[in-house]
């Protein structure tokens, strides 16, 4: 097979899933409850009710969702500590059991040859924390950090890549903006300042590794590149608003130690000022960067959609996901260029890319019993972003790895179970797994080092 999809040697294949998403069993062996286990279990906040309680019950079957890491030739995996595990109250006391899962689960991942790459904070906050103000406390940097500095003593060496939060802007915007996510406030005053908190606490958690750690540590963010409908000065300030939300609100201070001009137009009277020592220390230099891309954004001004004005305009000759996502190829590579011409070509990893396509809740089972899901939607919108990430490297990004989400069906956070983005499926009643095609394609690709991008036929 001619190669012309030719990756880096050192380029790391994998996959990705967060905490409260597939453990299940929140509350086992001393954990504490989060703001998730609260909020799902908070009557209207769950599509159909749904909790994290069971999810696919990997805090007690991860050995076998290690054994399919590896049955699919798996290089890495990416998951996130729950916090309120390892420290019940979120500081203070250590909950040995809570640390003692996540050894074993990096000990195991490392006797299969699959590199740990551990996310500290996704999503799941300690309750205890928010009942003293959660991101709204100043004192939150200073939690954060000594709750990394713990992690990193008993782990680093063993995990050699870090990333301090995932996607501070679903935090913000959902959390604190629009309350679709815990812990479900919707005030224009509190989303800066939990904002800005969550990218101190980023800052003090990368100083605490340079202290105690020897790898690599990052931020991960999610990206969703923005075009303009048309080239109306409304509309192109429209898109500059947007981009400056999500794309620049964190990059930004994380590189340059500022915010984008755009926030204070946007949140008017509710944007403070801060301290040049607060910026000082968001401004930590990183190993490496998480993209999280799945979708762009087309933009127009629209006066009633509060408090960006900017609405997204739908492109209906494109196939869109079950989330209601665009799906756009091109838009891996242009942010993947954007990122390193913005900011210096930093490394990058695509920490998470996928799509929640419609399958079945069973999978289909053949004469010789043999399981099978067919996906070919999810396949196909594999190749496409693969082939966008592999022309982001001809263009001259140093991209160093790809993780897809993600490696199970799972609790797609208030939207319950009702949308899968797994490579390999789970049938919640039976907790079955089974890898779809999107996951034995994906296998061939990694198999052959990206080679296999160049079939059209699998
Ligand atoms: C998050 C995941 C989530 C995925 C799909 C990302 O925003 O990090 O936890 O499941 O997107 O919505």
């Amino acid at each position: 097979m001619s190669n012309i999809y030719q990756f880096p040697d050192d380029f790391v294949w994998g996959s990705a899933t967060a905490a409260y998403q597939i453990e299940g069993s929140p509350l086992a062996d001393g954990a504490g409850p989060s703001i998730w286990q609260r909020f799902a279990h908070t009557p209207g906040r769950m599509l159909n009710n749904d909790t994290g309680d069971v999810a696919c019950d990997h805090y007690n079957r991860w050995r076998e969702d290690i054994a399919i890491m590896k049955e699919l030739g798996m290089q890495a995996y990416r998951f996130s500590i729950s916090w309120s595990r390892v420290l019940p109250e979120g500081k203070g006391r250590v909950n040995q059991k809570g640390v003692d899962f996540y050894e074993r689960l990096v000990d195991t991942l490392l006797e299969n040859d699959i590199q740990p790459v551990a996310t500290l904070f996704h999503w799941d906050l300690p309750a205890a924390l928010d009942d003293q103000g959660g991101w709204l406390n100043r004192d939150i940097a200073g939690w954060f950090a000594d709750y990394g500095r713990l992690m990193f003593e008993r782990l680093d060496g063993r995990i050699k890549r870090w990333a301090t939060l995932n996607e501070p802007w679903v935090v913000t915007d959902g959390g604190y903006l629009h309350g679709a996510l815990a812990p479900g406030h919707r005030n224009r005053f509190e989303a800066p300042i939990a904002s800005h908190n969550l990218m101190r606490a980023h800052g003090a958690a990368v100083k605490a590794y340079r202290e105690v750690g020897k790898h690599e540590i990052g931020l991960v963010v999610n990206i969703e590149p923005k075009y303009s409908a048309s080239d109306s000065a409304e509309d192109l300030a429209a898109t500059r608003r947007a981009e400056a939300y999500m794309n620049r609100q964190y990059l930004d201070p994380a590189f340059f130690g500022t915010y984008p001009e755009e926030l204070r137009e946007i949140f008017g009277e509710a944007w403070p000022e801060w301290s040049q020592d607060d910026m000082d220390l968001i401004k930590q230099p990183l190993d490496f960067i998480g993209v999280n891309y799945y979708t762009r954004n087309v933009a127009k001004h629209d006066e009633l959609n509060w408090p960006l004005k900017v609405a997204p305009v739908r492109q209906n000759q494109h196939t869109y996901t079950e989330t209601g996502w665009e799906v756009f190829p091109q838009g891996l590579t242009d942010t993947l260029v954007w990122v390193k011409e913005r900011y210096g070509n930093p490394k990058v990893f695509i920490t998470e890319n996928g799509a929640a396509f419609f399958d079945p809740p069973k999978s289909e089972t053949n004469s010789s019993g043999a399981r099978r899901v067919r996906d070919p939607l999810r396949l196909s919108y594999l190749r496409q972003h693969l082939r966008a990430v592999h022309a982001a490297i001809e263009a001259g990004c140093d991209i160093g790895g790809y993780f897809v989400w993600s490696l199970l069906d799972n609790l797609e956070w208030s939207l319950g179970y009702s949308k899968r983005f797994g490579i390999v499926h789970v049938d919640f009643e039976t907790q079955t797994r089974t890898p779809k095609d999107s996951a034995r394609y994906y296998a061939k690709v990694v198999a052959t080092h990206g080679a296999a991008l160049s079939n059209e036929d699998d």
